[in-house]
């Protein structure tokens, strides 16, 4: 049982959940690159990535149960803006869920390929937002800082420049 008021519970289970999400979201969008620039451990990470975004759907989803509840409940509210983009998101990401299997990939073929490039982004950007607009709040600028932090370096390592640069300086 969480601690605190019927709010306090559905704030915090509302937050957690997005953590959780938010852990392994990086891991699934960092795979790749990772596997590129470390090999050996992260080999077996990028083989097991179609569960682990499989995973991020899931917790995802039981934010989405937490939000709503919240929103319905307490006097809790977000703009009309946060329901559009955070609800394309969601979209996108039960699309993609729905998706994640080897005959999907077939039947879309390049399609495939953009709705899941097209969600992963979505994700980040709605993620990176979020966390950034903590940066600058009371009381979860640690929290926004280190979070933004590594969505940003997320990003970055997906760019192959980076990551040329990085190996390197590993090899010098
Ligand atoms: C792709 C969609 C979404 C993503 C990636 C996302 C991500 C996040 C993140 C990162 C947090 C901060 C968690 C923390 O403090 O560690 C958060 C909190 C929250 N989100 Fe979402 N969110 C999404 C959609 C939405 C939508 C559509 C709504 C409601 C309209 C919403 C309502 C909330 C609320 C109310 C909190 C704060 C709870 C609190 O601080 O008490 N989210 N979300």
């Amino acid at each position: 049982m969480l601690p605190g008021s019927h709010k306090e519970q559905l704030s915090l289970a509302t937050r957690l959940t997005a953590r959780w999400a938010a852990v392994w979201f990086l891991l699934a969008f960092t795979a790749r690159p990772l596997f590129e620039m470390f090999g050996g451990p992260f080999s077996e990470v990028l083989r097991q990535r179609r569960y682990i975004g499989l995973g991020v759907a899931s917790i995802h989803t039981i934010h989405g149960v937490a939000f709503v509840w919240l929103i319905a409940s307490t006097d809790v509210s977000r703009p009309a803006i946060v329901w559009i983009v955070g609800g394309t998101g969601y979209l996108l990401m039960w699309a993609m869920a729905a998706t994640s299997n080897d005959r999907a990939m077939r039947a879309l073929g390049k399609n495939w390929k953009r709705l899941h490039t097209l969600g992963m982004w979505w994700l980040w950007f709605v993620f990176t937002y979020s966390y950034g607009g903590r940066i600058f709040r009371t009381g979860t600028e640690t929290l926004g800082l280190v979070m933004a932090g590594l969505f940003v370096l997320a990003a970055l390592i997906r760019i192959p420049a980076t990551r040329r640069l990085i190996g390197r300086n590993r090899i010098a």
